[in-house]
């Protein structure tokens, strides 16, 4: 590794990662913008297609050159460009596609003429299908036949997160658990105590954790070409890994380098391990034209919070 580690750069990411020595990365995590229009303080998200694409080869070459033979890249991208991303990442660069996991969040910004955004694509992508970190034990969750049928022969270390269609998942009979590979956790909403407040792409702490859990080990180095809010990078240093990240804008990278100095390893991480837990049913909910004093009450906990062990 040439380039200093245990921090942000404020540079141009393909530039920077040029400076990683050639297989020194056991994880890459990058969630580029989307080319979508959304306001960055620096950069301009909304390039011609061919001009998009063609970035997001350069610095995809990049990321690959840096990761090691064993390693993974997950890839956050939206609707726009996941399918000609994923095509890119297997045909010119030779990556293979371990999972494709959708994150279903709640308080996605409402549209006028199509159905609100409420998720993103995850891809987890790797050199060698035969040789990859996948530490299943670190994010199992627990299973139907441990909570609801109480089956002898439940694997008692629970299951690991499949794929459904979910509207609200408070609603849903026996709730929305997170053993399935529709993910959810809310985006970090303006009213939430983990939001940082200067960036409006900020990732929730607990999705980076159950990736940085899986796909990569303590001491072992994770990076982020796409800095943002810092969350990677933050999660990577609670949870004892080492990291490098770029960030494009100054203003981005000095906030990012503040919340890195604040934190410790070790750290909780913020957000709900169990985010049904702290969100009301509807029918828990005040309806608009109840009087004021009905207030939420607390949600009935499901059965899985509190099981030991799957709480941070
Ligand atoms: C979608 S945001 C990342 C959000 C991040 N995952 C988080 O949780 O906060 C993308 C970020 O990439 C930055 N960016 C854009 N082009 C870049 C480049 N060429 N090099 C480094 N950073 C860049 C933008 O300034 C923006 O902050």
């Amino acid at each position: 590794m040439t380039l200093e580690t245990e921090t942000v750069h404020n540079r141009d990411c393909v530039e920077g990662m040029r400076e990683l020595a050639e297989g020194s990365i056991d994880l890459a995590f990058a969630d580029p913008p989307f080319n979508i229009g959304y306001d960055y303080d620096v950069y301009r998200d909304n390039r011609e297609a061919d001009e998009y694409l063609d970035w997001c080869d350069a610095w995809i070459a990049q990321v690959v050159r840096a990761l090691k033979a064993d390693g993974t890249f997950w890839l956050a991208i939206g609707d726009e460009y996941a399918a000609e991303l994923k095509v890119a990442m297997q045909r010119a660069h030779r990556l293979v596609c371990r999972s494709w996991v959708i994150w279903y969040y709640t308080f996605g910004v409402n549209c006028k003429s199509k159905f609100t955004r409420s998720h993103a694509h995850l891809f987890q992508m790797v050199k060698d299908p035969k040789r990859f970190t996948f530490n299943a034990d670190s994010i199992r969750v627990p299973s139907a036949r441990q909570l609801v049928y109480a089956d002898a022969r439940a694997n008692p270390k629970g299951r690991l997160p499949d794929d459904t269609w979910i509207l609200r998942p408070q609603d849903v009979p026996d709730g929305f658990r997170p053993d399935q590979d529709t993910w959810y956790f809310s985006r970090v909403a303006g009213t939430f105590r983990e939001r940082a407040g200067w960036h409006g792409c900020q990732m929730p702490e607990q999705l980076l954790g159950r990736i940085i859990r899986a796909s990569s080990n303590e001491g072992e180095t994770v990076l982020d070409p796409f800095g943002g809010s810092g969350t990677t990078l933050a999660v990577a240093k609670k949870l004892g890994r080492r990291f490098v990240g770029f960030e494009l804008s100054p203003e981005y990278a000095a906030n990012i380098t503040e919340r890195l100095a604040s934190i410790q390893p070790g750290d909780p991480l913020n957000g709900p391990a169990e985010p049904l837990v702290s969100s009301p049913r509807t029918e828990d909910g005040r309806r608009l034209d109840e009087p004021k004093k009905v207030r939420f009450r607390r949600p009935k906990p499901r059965a899985n919070a509190s099981l030991p062990g799957f709480e941070d």
